[in-house]
């Protein structure tokens, strides 16, 4: 199933909570937060309290994108603030397993989100306990920044070991999502599109949104 998940860090944060109400409206799928340290990644963003006050305004599902070192310290409080899917990065976790069942043992939705370089065989243990495989297509850390495009073959090996193993789960991709990106990130295996700019900078979210709906399933239908 396709899923939009405009990554809120692209919208206009002194105008939140009407963001928030057009990218509901335009048809998104999900929520996709950014959450940053300034340790993993080279940027702050927010944490918790935000999370929860968005929790209040929307319906929308919430997923946490955790770039942000020792997540296990933080599983709890995200999802005592709404995250619905909590997505963590193996570069950073000690004991990839062990924060997986915590996730779940929350009751969220556990995700993993792997670096450009970060190969995918650190999933091979853990895949089937998976509900979400985050394939990074920019190194993390802005908003903005250009697909990039060595990314697909790794997602279609992805999409066949998930298919040939008869996993279900959702293949996501973030960063330099666009109408442009959106029809080869596809066509290669994802069903998630995360998307900061291609959406928020753009003048009609709704307009945007079906039409990255409509070219991720045209590629399909070929
Ligand atoms: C990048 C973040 C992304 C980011 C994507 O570190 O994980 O979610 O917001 O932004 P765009 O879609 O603008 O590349
Ligand atoms: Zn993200």
């Amino acid at each position: 199933m396709i899923k939009i998940a405009p990554s809120l860090l692209a919208a206009n944060f002194l105008r939140l909570e009407e963001e928030i109400e057009r990218i509901q409206e335009a048809g998104a799928d999900l929520l996709h937060l950014d959450i940053m340290d300034g340790h993993f990644v080279p940027n702050i963003t927010f944490g918790p309290d935000l999370v929860r006050s968005i929790k209040k305004i929307t319906s929308l599902p919430m997923e946490a994108h955790l770039m942000i070192t020792n997540p296990d310290d933080y599983l709890e409080v995200f999802y005592q603030a709404g995250a619905d899917i909590i997505t963590v990065h193996p570069e950073v976790t000690f004991h990839l397993n062990r924060t997986i069942q915590r996730i779940k043992s929350l009751g969220a939705k556990a995700g993993v989100a792997l670096n450009p370089a970060t190969p995918l065989n650190v999933l091979e243990y853990v895949i089937h306990e998976l509900d979400l495989v985050l394939i990074m297509t920019v190194d993390p850390g802005f908003g903005g920044q250009a697909f990039l495009k060595s990314m697909l073959p790794k997602i279609k090996r992805l999409k066949e070991l998930v298919t040939s193993r008869g996993f279900e789960l959702d293949i996501a991709v973030d960063g330099g999502i666009d109408l442009l990106t959106v029809p080869l990130v596809s066509l290669a295996g994802a069903n998630f599109f995360v998307s900061g700019t291609g959406i928020f900078k753009t003048e009609n979210y709704k307009t945007t949104i079906q039409e990255m709906r409509k070219k991720a399933q045209e590629v399909l239908n070929d």
